[in-house]
Protein backbone atom coordinates (compact mmCIF):
# COMPACT_ATOMS: atom_id res chain seq x y z
CA UNK A 1 0.00 0.00 0.00
CA UNK A 2 1.27 3.55 -1.19
CA UNK A 3 -0.06 6.44 0.81
CA UNK A 4 1.62 9.35 -0.54
CA UNK A 5 0.56 12.39 1.47
CA UNK A 6 2.53 15.29 -0.54
CA UNK A 7 0.71 14.89 -3.58
CA UNK A 8 -2.44 13.64 -5.63
CA UNK A 9 -5.28 11.89 -4.52
CA UNK A 10 -4.63 12.41 -0.69
CA UNK A 11 -4.41 16.21 -1.17
CA UNK A 12 -7.88 16.72 -2.44
CA UNK A 13 -9.86 13.46 -1.65
CA UNK A 14 -7.88 11.78 1.56
CA UNK A 15 -11.29 9.79 2.60
CA UNK A 16 -10.60 7.56 -1.06
CA UNK A 17 -7.03 6.72 0.69
CA UNK A 18 -8.76 6.17 4.25
CA UNK A 19 -10.98 3.57 2.63
CA UNK A 20 -8.67 1.65 1.16
CA UNK A 21 -6.44 1.26 3.98
CA UNK A 22 -9.58 0.30 5.89
CA UNK A 23 -10.52 -1.75 3.34
CA UNK A 24 -7.11 -4.02 3.69
CA UNK A 25 -7.41 -6.98 5.80
CA UNK A 26 -4.87 -6.18 8.34
CA UNK A 27 -5.49 -2.03 8.31
CA UNK A 28 -1.41 -1.77 9.48
CA UNK A 29 1.19 -1.38 6.89
CA UNK A 30 4.53 -0.14 6.59
CA UNK A 31 4.48 2.89 4.58
CA UNK A 32 8.13 1.91 2.86
CA UNK A 33 8.61 5.92 1.16
CA UNK A 34 7.56 7.44 4.25
CA UNK A 35 9.19 6.06 7.16
CA UNK A 36 5.89 5.34 8.73
CA UNK A 37 3.85 2.50 10.14
CA UNK A 38 0.11 3.80 9.29
CA UNK A 39 -2.43 2.62 11.89
CA UNK A 40 -6.24 2.90 10.28
CA UNK A 41 -8.51 0.89 12.56
CA UNK A 42 -10.48 2.78 15.02
CA UNK A 43 -9.90 0.16 18.01
CA UNK A 44 -6.47 0.19 16.89
CA UNK A 45 -5.75 4.14 16.90
CA UNK A 46 -7.54 4.56 19.81
CA UNK A 47 -5.42 1.67 21.78
CA UNK A 48 -2.53 3.75 20.61
CA UNK A 49 -3.80 6.97 21.94
CA UNK A 50 -4.67 5.91 25.26
CA UNK A 51 -1.29 3.31 25.76
CA UNK A 52 1.52 6.24 26.40
CA UNK A 53 3.72 3.36 27.84
CA UNK A 54 4.31 1.69 24.46
CA UNK A 55 3.28 4.75 21.93
CA UNK A 56 5.73 7.43 23.13
CA UNK A 57 5.36 11.22 22.67
CA UNK A 58 9.10 12.01 22.39
CA UNK A 59 9.41 12.52 18.48
CA UNK A 60 5.68 13.54 17.76
CA UNK A 61 6.89 16.94 17.39
CA UNK A 62 10.13 16.04 15.15
CA UNK A 63 9.88 16.15 11.15
CA UNK A 64 8.99 13.33 9.25
CA UNK A 65 11.66 13.00 6.78
CA UNK A 66 15.76 13.39 6.98
CA UNK A 67 16.42 17.04 7.82
CA UNK A 68 19.46 18.36 5.96
CA UNK A 69 22.47 18.70 8.02
CA UNK A 70 22.62 22.91 7.65
CA UNK A 71 18.71 23.07 8.97
CA UNK A 72 19.58 20.06 11.82
CA UNK A 73 22.56 22.19 13.28
CA UNK A 74 19.37 25.23 13.33
CA UNK A 75 17.49 22.54 14.91
CA UNK A 76 20.13 21.47 17.40
CA UNK A 77 20.28 25.12 18.91
CA UNK A 78 16.45 25.20 19.82
CA UNK A 79 16.58 24.28 23.35
CA UNK A 80 12.91 24.21 24.05
CA UNK A 81 12.02 21.80 27.06
CA UNK A 82 9.32 19.02 25.68
CA UNK A 83 6.09 19.93 27.42
CA UNK A 84 2.46 18.09 26.90
CA UNK A 85 2.57 17.27 22.76
CA UNK A 86 6.21 16.44 22.82
CA UNK A 87 6.59 14.84 26.48
CA UNK A 88 6.20 11.69 27.90
CA UNK A 89 6.35 10.78 31.80
CA UNK A 90 7.26 11.97 33.78
CA UNK A 91 7.25 15.39 32.54
CA UNK A 92 4.07 14.94 30.87
CA UNK A 93 1.93 14.64 34.05
CA UNK A 94 3.38 17.49 35.57
CA UNK A 95 3.14 20.01 32.52
CA UNK A 96 -0.05 18.61 31.95
CA UNK A 97 -1.39 19.18 35.13
CA UNK A 98 0.28 22.95 34.66
CA UNK A 99 -1.59 23.53 31.74
CA UNK A 100 -5.30 22.14 33.06
CA UNK A 101 -4.40 24.48 36.04
CA UNK A 102 -4.03 27.34 34.09
CA UNK A 103 -6.10 27.13 30.79
CA UNK A 104 -9.92 26.67 31.00
CA UNK A 105 -10.18 23.21 29.71
CA UNK A 106 -13.87 22.62 30.48
CA UNK A 107 -16.89 23.42 28.58
CA UNK A 108 -18.41 25.68 31.59
CA UNK A 109 -14.71 27.41 32.42
CA UNK A 110 -14.13 27.89 28.62
CA UNK A 111 -17.42 29.69 28.42
CA UNK A 112 -16.59 31.94 31.36
CA UNK A 113 -12.83 32.78 31.01
CA UNK A 114 -12.87 33.01 27.39
CA UNK A 115 -16.51 33.47 26.03
CA UNK A 116 -16.22 37.40 26.09
CA UNK A 117 -12.70 37.00 23.86
CA UNK A 118 -14.46 34.73 21.50
CA UNK A 119 -17.46 36.56 20.99
CA UNK A 120 -15.79 39.76 20.50
CA UNK A 121 -13.45 38.66 17.93
CA UNK A 122 -16.21 37.03 15.74
CA UNK A 123 -18.27 40.35 16.10
CA UNK A 124 -15.20 41.55 14.93
CA UNK A 125 -14.40 39.78 11.67
CA UNK A 126 -18.30 38.97 11.05
CA UNK A 127 -19.10 42.54 10.91
CA UNK A 128 -15.91 43.16 8.77
CA UNK A 129 -17.25 40.51 5.84
CA UNK A 130 -20.59 41.67 5.80
CA UNK A 131 -19.56 44.88 5.23
CA UNK A 132 -18.45 44.12 1.84
CA UNK A 133 -21.84 42.85 0.33
CA UNK A 134 -21.52 41.42 -3.29
CA UNK A 135 -17.46 40.46 -2.97
CA UNK A 136 -15.63 37.35 -3.37
CA UNK A 137 -13.82 36.42 -0.37
CA UNK A 138 -11.48 33.95 0.62
CA UNK A 139 -12.59 32.44 4.02
CA UNK A 140 -9.56 30.76 4.56
CA UNK A 141 -7.62 34.41 5.41
CA UNK A 142 -10.54 36.55 5.98
CA UNK A 143 -11.81 34.43 8.87
CA UNK A 144 -10.55 31.20 9.35
CA UNK A 145 -7.67 31.10 9.99
CA UNK A 146 -7.64 34.61 11.49
CA UNK A 147 -10.44 34.16 14.03
CA UNK A 148 -8.45 31.39 16.18
CA UNK A 149 -5.40 33.53 15.80
CA UNK A 150 -6.45 36.33 17.23
CA UNK A 151 -8.41 34.30 19.76
CA UNK A 152 -5.63 32.97 21.68
CA UNK A 153 -3.00 36.17 21.07
CA UNK A 154 -5.69 37.68 23.52
CA UNK A 155 -5.66 34.59 25.73
CA UNK A 156 -2.13 34.45 26.10
CA UNK A 157 -1.88 38.35 26.61
CA UNK A 158 0.48 39.18 23.24
CA UNK A 159 -0.25 41.82 21.09
CA UNK A 160 -2.52 42.05 17.83
CA UNK A 161 0.75 43.86 16.45
CA UNK A 162 2.60 40.51 16.33
CA UNK A 163 -0.06 38.49 14.57
CA UNK A 164 1.88 38.51 11.05
CA UNK A 165 5.31 36.99 12.28
CA UNK A 166 3.63 34.83 14.42
CA UNK A 167 1.81 33.23 11.48
CA UNK A 168 4.38 32.93 9.80
CA UNK A 169 5.93 30.80 11.90
CA UNK A 170 3.24 28.47 12.78
CA UNK A 171 2.70 27.90 9.47
CA UNK A 172 6.63 26.79 8.49
CA UNK A 173 6.26 24.81 11.85
CA UNK A 174 4.04 23.15 10.12
CA UNK A 175 5.61 22.60 6.96
CA UNK A 176 8.79 22.11 8.78
CA UNK A 177 7.82 19.08 11.20
CA UNK A 178 4.91 17.37 9.01
CA UNK A 179 5.64 18.58 5.01
CA UNK A 180 8.00 17.90 2.77
CA UNK A 181 10.33 21.39 2.33
CA UNK A 182 13.28 20.88 -0.18
CA UNK A 183 16.42 21.49 1.61
CA UNK A 184 16.79 25.20 1.10
CA UNK A 185 13.11 25.62 2.65
CA UNK A 186 14.05 23.51 5.41
CA UNK A 187 16.65 25.75 6.60
CA UNK A 188 14.68 28.71 6.23
CA UNK A 189 12.04 27.33 8.23
CA UNK A 190 14.17 26.13 10.64
CA UNK A 191 15.53 29.42 11.19
CA UNK A 192 11.82 30.73 11.45
CA UNK A 193 11.58 28.17 14.46
CA UNK A 194 14.46 29.59 16.53
CA UNK A 195 13.25 33.04 16.26
CA UNK A 196 9.71 31.62 17.16
CA UNK A 197 11.26 29.99 20.53
CA UNK A 198 13.41 33.15 21.57
CA UNK A 199 10.36 35.20 20.70
CA UNK A 200 8.25 32.75 23.10
CA UNK A 201 11.18 33.39 25.66
CA UNK A 202 11.33 37.47 25.62
CA UNK A 203 7.65 36.99 26.29
CA UNK A 204 8.08 35.10 29.55
CA UNK A 205 11.00 37.21 30.14
CA UNK A 206 9.38 40.56 29.80
CA UNK A 207 6.71 39.72 32.45
CA UNK A 208 9.40 38.27 35.50
CA UNK A 209 11.72 41.42 34.53
CA UNK A 210 8.87 43.88 34.80
CA UNK A 211 7.22 41.81 37.60
CA UNK A 212 3.97 42.92 35.87
CA UNK A 213 1.67 39.98 36.56
CA UNK A 214 -2.31 40.25 34.22
CA UNK A 215 -4.58 37.74 33.86
CA UNK A 216 -3.18 36.45 30.78
CA UNK A 217 -2.01 32.58 30.00
CA UNK A 218 1.59 33.03 30.86
CA UNK A 219 0.95 35.65 33.72
CA UNK A 220 -0.84 32.53 35.20
CA UNK A 221 1.78 30.04 34.56
CA UNK A 222 4.25 32.22 36.46
CA UNK A 223 2.09 32.47 39.53
CA UNK A 224 1.21 28.96 39.26
CA UNK A 225 4.95 27.95 39.19
CA UNK A 226 5.71 29.90 42.05
CA UNK A 227 9.38 30.17 42.12
CA UNK A 228 9.51 26.64 42.28
CA UNK A 229 11.36 24.65 39.46
CA UNK A 230 9.54 21.45 40.50
CA UNK A 231 6.50 22.69 39.50
CA UNK A 232 7.39 24.38 36.44
CA UNK A 233 10.34 25.65 35.06
CA UNK A 234 10.58 29.44 33.69
CA UNK A 235 11.88 27.07 29.93
CA UNK A 236 8.85 25.25 30.78
CA UNK A 237 6.07 28.09 30.56
CA UNK A 238 7.59 29.52 27.35
CA UNK A 239 7.76 26.04 26.11
CA UNK A 240 3.88 25.37 26.90
CA UNK A 241 3.43 29.14 25.19
CA UNK A 242 5.11 28.02 22.18
CA UNK A 243 3.20 24.93 21.78
CA UNK A 244 -0.29 27.12 22.16
CA UNK A 245 0.79 29.39 19.79
CA UNK A 246 0.83 27.21 17.04
CA UNK A 247 -1.87 23.78 18.55
CA UNK A 248 -4.74 27.13 19.45
CA UNK A 249 -5.11 28.11 15.88
CA UNK A 250 -3.36 26.18 12.88
CA UNK A 251 -6.39 23.14 14.47
CA UNK A 252 -8.77 25.72 15.01
CA UNK A 253 -8.75 26.96 11.46
CA UNK A 254 -8.97 23.72 10.14
CA UNK A 255 -12.07 23.28 11.93
CA UNK A 256 -13.64 26.44 11.02
CA UNK A 257 -12.83 25.26 7.38
CA UNK A 258 -13.93 22.40 7.56
CA UNK A 259 -17.86 23.26 9.19
CA UNK A 260 -18.21 26.15 6.88
CA UNK A 261 -17.36 23.31 3.65
CA UNK A 262 -19.64 21.09 4.71
CA UNK A 263 -22.43 23.77 5.30
CA UNK A 264 -21.90 25.76 2.49
CA UNK A 265 -21.38 23.19 -0.03
CA UNK A 266 -25.42 21.51 0.63
CA UNK A 267 -27.77 24.84 0.26
CA UNK A 268 -30.22 23.00 2.37
CA UNK A 269 -27.84 22.58 5.46
CA UNK A 270 -27.01 26.47 5.50
CA UNK A 271 -30.47 26.96 5.34
CA UNK A 272 -31.35 25.11 8.05
CA UNK A 273 -28.24 26.43 10.32
CA UNK A 274 -29.96 29.97 9.16
CA UNK A 275 -32.99 29.01 10.85
CA UNK A 276 -32.01 26.88 13.93
CA UNK A 277 -29.12 27.92 15.47
CA UNK A 278 -30.10 25.33 17.91
CA UNK A 279 -28.42 22.86 15.01
CA UNK A 280 -24.77 24.21 14.78
CA UNK A 281 -23.47 22.04 18.19
CA UNK A 282 -24.40 18.55 16.17
CA UNK A 283 -22.98 20.09 13.20
CA UNK A 284 -19.98 20.76 14.54
CA UNK A 285 -19.23 17.90 16.15
CA UNK A 286 -20.24 15.73 13.05
CA UNK A 287 -17.57 17.97 11.32
CA UNK A 288 -14.97 17.32 14.03
CA UNK A 289 -15.97 13.12 13.01
CA UNK A 290 -15.92 13.53 8.85
CA UNK A 291 -13.56 16.10 8.13
CA UNK A 292 -11.09 16.22 11.01
CA UNK A 293 -8.37 19.14 11.02
CA UNK A 294 -5.86 16.57 12.04
CA UNK A 295 -6.03 13.68 10.48
CA UNK A 296 -3.17 12.21 11.20
CA UNK A 297 -0.59 12.17 14.71
CA UNK A 298 2.40 10.27 15.89
CA UNK A 299 3.63 8.38 18.25
CA UNK A 300 6.87 6.18 18.40
CA UNK A 301 6.93 2.42 19.73
CA UNK A 302 9.00 1.83 22.99
CA UNK A 303 8.90 -2.05 22.24
CA UNK A 304 7.85 -4.37 19.94
CA UNK A 305 4.11 -4.24 20.08
CA UNK A 306 1.45 -6.28 17.78
CA UNK A 307 -1.43 -4.43 16.38
CA UNK A 308 -3.67 -6.53 14.83
CA UNK A 309 -2.19 -9.35 12.98
CA UNK A 310 0.92 -7.34 12.55
CA UNK A 311 4.29 -6.80 14.60
CA UNK A 312 5.56 -3.45 15.00
CA UNK A 313 9.05 -3.07 16.07
CA UNK A 314 10.27 -0.98 19.05
CA UNK A 315 11.26 2.20 18.17
CA UNK A 316 9.31 2.53 14.91
CA UNK A 317 7.27 5.82 14.19
CA UNK A 318 3.37 5.36 13.67
CA UNK A 319 1.09 7.70 11.80
CA UNK A 320 -2.34 7.25 13.46
CA UNK A 321 -4.58 7.94 10.44
CA UNK A 322 -7.51 9.87 13.08
CA UNK A 323 -9.01 10.33 9.84
CA UNK A 324 -9.53 7.30 8.90
CA UNK A 325 -10.62 5.61 12.24
CA UNK A 326 -13.09 8.13 12.05
CA UNK A 327 -14.84 6.48 9.79
CA UNK A 328 -14.29 2.83 10.40
CA UNK A 329 -17.99 0.82 9.91
CA UNK A 330 -16.84 -1.09 12.88
CA UNK A 331 -17.34 2.54 15.12
CA UNK A 332 -19.77 4.36 12.87
CA UNK A 333 -23.03 3.88 10.90
CA UNK A 334 -22.73 4.26 7.65
CA UNK A 335 -19.28 6.40 8.22
CA UNK A 336 -19.12 7.88 4.86
CA UNK A 337 -22.31 9.64 5.30
CA UNK A 338 -22.59 13.05 6.93
CA UNK A 339 -25.28 13.26 9.34
CA UNK A 340 -25.34 15.97 11.68
CA UNK A 341 -27.87 13.92 13.74
CA UNK A 342 -25.84 10.59 14.42
CA UNK A 343 -25.82 9.00 17.87
CA UNK A 344 -22.12 7.13 17.55
CA UNK A 345 -20.76 10.76 16.61
CA UNK A 346 -19.10 10.98 20.21
CA UNK A 347 -16.71 7.83 19.78
CA UNK A 348 -14.70 10.24 16.71
CA UNK A 349 -10.94 10.58 18.00
CA UNK A 350 -10.25 14.24 16.45
CA UNK A 351 -9.49 15.51 19.66
CA UNK A 352 -7.42 12.21 20.76
CA UNK A 353 -7.92 10.09 23.34
CA UNK A 354 -6.58 9.08 26.92
CA UNK A 355 -3.47 11.17 28.14
CA UNK A 356 -2.94 13.71 26.03
CA UNK A 357 -6.65 14.21 24.67
CA UNK A 358 -6.31 17.78 23.50
CA UNK A 359 -6.65 20.31 25.99
CA UNK A 360 -8.33 23.20 23.64
CA UNK A 361 -11.20 20.77 22.84
CA UNK A 362 -13.73 23.36 24.69
CA UNK A 363 -12.37 26.05 23.25
CA UNK A 364 -12.46 24.40 20.02
CA UNK A 365 -16.17 24.23 19.88
CA UNK A 366 -16.61 27.04 21.45
CA UNK A 367 -15.11 29.18 18.66
CA UNK A 368 -16.59 27.00 16.33
CA UNK A 369 -20.38 27.20 17.65
CA UNK A 370 -20.22 31.25 17.94
CA UNK A 371 -18.43 31.48 14.44
CA UNK A 372 -20.95 29.55 12.62
CA UNK A 373 -24.27 31.11 14.38
CA UNK A 374 -22.90 34.78 14.15
CA UNK A 375 -21.86 34.27 10.08
CA UNK A 376 -25.22 32.35 9.94
CA UNK A 377 -27.39 35.27 11.73
CA UNK A 378 -25.34 37.95 9.78
CA UNK A 379 -24.50 36.64 6.14
CA UNK A 380 -27.72 34.31 5.44
CA UNK A 381 -27.43 34.60 1.82
CA UNK A 382 -23.66 33.76 1.92
CA UNK A 383 -22.90 31.25 -0.43
CA UNK A 384 -19.33 29.27 -1.82
CA UNK A 385 -18.23 30.87 -5.30
CA UNK A 386 -18.70 28.20 -7.88
CA UNK A 387 -15.10 28.40 -9.06
CA UNK A 388 -14.19 25.91 -6.31
CA UNK A 389 -11.08 24.05 -6.48
CA UNK A 390 -10.62 22.41 -3.25
CA UNK A 391 -7.16 21.06 -1.69
CA UNK A 392 -5.04 20.98 1.06
CA UNK A 393 -1.67 22.15 2.35
CA UNK A 394 0.78 18.79 1.78
CA UNK A 395 1.45 17.58 4.95
CA UNK A 396 0.39 14.55 6.85
CA UNK A 397 -1.18 16.06 9.88
CA UNK A 398 -3.09 19.04 9.80
CA UNK A 399 -6.06 18.69 6.97
CA UNK A 400 -6.07 22.54 6.09
CA UNK A 401 -7.83 23.92 3.49
CA UNK A 402 -5.68 26.54 0.83
CA UNK A 403 -8.53 28.59 -0.25
CA UNK A 404 -12.41 28.40 0.00
CA UNK A 405 -13.95 31.20 -2.05
CA UNK A 406 -17.37 32.34 -0.95
CA UNK A 407 -19.79 35.09 -2.09
CA UNK A 408 -20.71 37.51 0.54
CA UNK A 409 -24.84 38.04 0.21
CA UNK A 410 -26.01 39.62 3.52
CA UNK A 411 -29.76 39.38 3.03
CA UNK A 412 -31.25 35.60 2.62
CA UNK A 413 -31.81 35.08 -1.00
CA UNK A 414 -36.02 34.28 -1.31
CA UNK A 415 -35.10 30.96 -2.55
CA UNK A 416 -33.60 29.73 0.74
CA UNK A 417 -36.50 31.67 2.80
CA UNK A 418 -38.84 29.54 0.76
CA UNK A 419 -37.25 26.73 1.63
CA UNK A 420 -35.96 27.36 5.55
CA UNK A 421 -38.93 25.30 7.24
CA UNK A 422 -38.49 22.02 5.12
CA UNK A 423 -34.93 22.35 5.04
CA UNK A 424 -34.60 22.15 9.17
CA UNK A 425 -36.46 19.15 8.93
CA UNK A 426 -34.31 17.74 6.27
CA UNK A 427 -31.32 17.99 8.39
CA UNK A 428 -32.92 16.92 11.33
CA UNK A 429 -34.02 13.91 10.23
CA UNK A 430 -30.96 13.41 8.59
C1 LIG B 1 -10.43 21.66 16.16
C2 LIG B 1 -9.45 22.03 16.91
C3 LIG B 1 -8.44 21.10 17.50
C4 LIG B 1 -8.15 19.81 17.13
C5 LIG B 1 -8.74 18.97 16.01
C6 LIG B 1 -7.10 19.36 18.02
C7 LIG B 1 -6.54 18.10 18.00
C8 LIG B 1 -5.62 17.64 18.90
C9 LIG B 1 -5.06 16.31 18.89
C10 LIG B 1 -5.39 15.22 17.88
C11 LIG B 1 -4.20 16.24 19.92
C12 LIG B 1 -3.35 15.01 20.30
C13 LIG B 1 -4.12 14.23 21.34
C14 LIG B 1 -3.49 12.91 21.70
O1 LIG B 1 -2.29 12.74 21.47
O2 LIG B 1 -4.22 12.03 22.24
C15 LIG B 1 -4.20 17.51 20.59
C16 LIG B 1 -3.43 17.82 21.67
C17 LIG B 1 -3.31 19.09 22.17
N1 LIG B 1 -4.06 20.19 21.81
FE1 LIG B 1 -5.50 20.27 20.43
N2 LIG B 1 -6.80 20.38 18.88
C18 LIG B 1 -7.59 21.45 18.59
C19 LIG B 1 -7.61 22.68 19.22
C20 LIG B 1 -6.75 23.04 20.21
C21 LIG B 1 -6.73 24.33 20.85
C22 LIG B 1 -7.71 25.47 20.55
C23 LIG B 1 -5.71 24.30 21.77
C24 LIG B 1 -5.25 25.34 22.73
C25 LIG B 1 -5.46 26.63 22.65
C26 LIG B 1 -5.11 22.98 21.71
C27 LIG B 1 -4.05 22.56 22.48
C28 LIG B 1 -3.59 21.26 22.53
C29 LIG B 1 -2.51 20.83 23.41
C30 LIG B 1 -1.70 21.71 24.36
C31 LIG B 1 -2.34 19.46 23.18
C32 LIG B 1 -1.34 18.52 23.86
C33 LIG B 1 -1.99 17.90 25.08
C34 LIG B 1 -1.08 16.89 25.76
O3 LIG B 1 -0.17 16.35 25.10
O4 LIG B 1 -1.27 16.64 26.96
N3 LIG B 1 -5.76 22.25 20.75
N4 LIG B 1 -5.08 18.35 19.96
Amino acid sequence: MRLNPFTGLYLTDPASMWRRILDDPDGVHYAEDLGLWLISRHAHVRRALADATTFANALTLAPVYEVCPPALNVIMQLDAPPTTAAADPPAHPRTRRALRATFANTAERVEAEYGEIVRRRVDQLVSRLAARQGDQVDLIPEFATELPLLVVLDILGVPDADIGRIRSWADGQIALIWGQPDPAEQVRLAQGLLEFWHYCEDLVRQRLDSGHRGEDFISRALDYRDDDDSVLTVPEVASLAFNLLVAGHETTAGLLAHTLDQALSAPQRWSAITADPGLVPAFVGETLRFAPAIDGWLRVTTRDVTVGAVTIPAGARCLLLIGAANRDPAAFHDPDRFDPHRADVGNHLSFGHGPHFCIGAGLARLEAGIALSRLAEAIPGLRLSPEQHRSYKPNVAFRAHRTLLAIIDVPAPAGVLAVRDGATAEVRAA
